[in-house]
């Protein structure tokens, strides 16, 4: 069976997109693959969280895994920090990867560019920790969303180099990114993807969100004035966004939708979108609730834990061997 590991950060809420572009996957290739899914809360910490705030988040998302339809008895449901192999490599990774290509990571590029200032090391480094994440558990294949494919691809990078300078070792990981709703957009500017760090709440969808908030953020969503329902990414890129939102939630065709709604109008169009959306919720969110009373997150990150800790330090053992590390005696 192949192997599939991925991981969401949870700096603040899950949004639609995490769910969307990631969560959803994760469920879907479950029965399929040896699927290892993770909290990674080290890489929350690049940037300052109110801890008991980050707390919260954690929990959160691990009851959103579970309500999301994630089951423990198929996957490997584990925290970061509960296997300390993951700092170990990554500061092993970090040592074999070139300030250039570092600088070369959209995500610090853009935060350069836009003047961020007190930027850490942590988040400049953060690359070398998310291949560490996944090599150390010779993943397959890596689903994730459009923004996350550079560094998959680095990790490809890192692991062909290594492999190279001290023999066979990681498995090189694929990244695999859904078709339609790989990058889910802002519903306050199509041009921007949907994400947690938005200014104003308007553009982005919390899975957590009140159902009738969720509702009044779709009708609100910023279109065009085109006037016309038609697949036009480029001239209509917040219908075509509202469109694929609704594609992947409900498994119809983006054209098969844009064709029910060609002659409706925006209106209706976004209440289809809406209902589907707020339908989703309300399921995830009734199941999330059952799961927070049922005290059973910690069995089951406990057992998480000690099954990726197996796969974990195995690999790093013989990462170390084979750099040099260890004392013969
Ligand atoms: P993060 O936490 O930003 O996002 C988690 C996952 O959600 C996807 N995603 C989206 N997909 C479509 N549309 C969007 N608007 C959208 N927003 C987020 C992301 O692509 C991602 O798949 N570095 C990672 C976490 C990580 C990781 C790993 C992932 C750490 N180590 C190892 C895979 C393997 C991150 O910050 O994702």
């Amino acid at each position: 069976m192949k192997r599939m590991l991925s991981g969401i950060k949870p700096t603040g809420q899950l949004t639609l997109g995490n769910y969307i572009g990631a969560l959803r996957n994760f469920v879907k290739y479950q029965d399929e693959y040896e699927m290892y899914v993770f909290i990674a809360n080290l890489h929350c910490i690049t940037e300052y969280q109110d801890p008991e705030d980050l707390s919260r988040n954690l929990t959160d998302a691990v009851a959103l895994y579970m309500a999301c339809g994630l089951d423990p008895n198929k996957s490997t449901i584990f925290l970061q920090t509960d296997v300390p192999a993951h700092a170990e490599l990554g500061y092993i990774m970090a040592c074999n990867t070139y300030l250039g290509e570092l600088n070369r990571m959209t995500q610090f590029k853009d935060k350069t560019a836009n003047g961020e200032k007190n930027m850490t090391a942590g988040l400049y480094t953060y690359p070398c920790l998310m291949a560490a994440d996944i090599l150390l558990y010779n993943a397959d294949y890596v689903p994730v969303g459009e923004d996350q494919k550079q560094h998959v691809e680095l990790t490809r990078d890192l692991a062909q180099r290594f492999n190279n300078k001290y023999g066979d070792t990681f498995v090189v990981p694929e990244p695999l990114i859904a078709k339609v709703g790989g990058r889910v957009m802002s519903l306050s500017d199509p041009h921007k993807k949907m994400s947690k760090s938005e200014e104003t709440n308007k553009g982005c969808i919390y899975l957590l969100d009140d159902i009738k908030a969720a509702r009044k953020k779709i009708m609100g969503a910023v279109t065009d004035s085109v006037g016309i329902i038609q697949l036009d990414k480029e001239n209509q890129p917040g219908l075509y966004n509202l469109i694929e939102i609704a594609s992947s939630l409900s498994e119809r065709s983006m054209e098969d939708i844009a064709e029910e709604f060609k002659d409706q109008g925006y209106g209706k169009l976004k209440g289809y979108v809406a209902d589907v959306v707020c339908a989703e919720l309300e399921k995830i969110q009734n199941r999330y609730n059952e799961i927070i009373v049922s005290h059973q997150l910690e069995a089951v990150m406990k057992d998480g834990a000690e099954k990726a800790s197996v796969i974990a330090n195995k690999t790093l053992d013989d990462v170390k061997k084979k750099i040099g590390l260890e004392i013969k005696y």
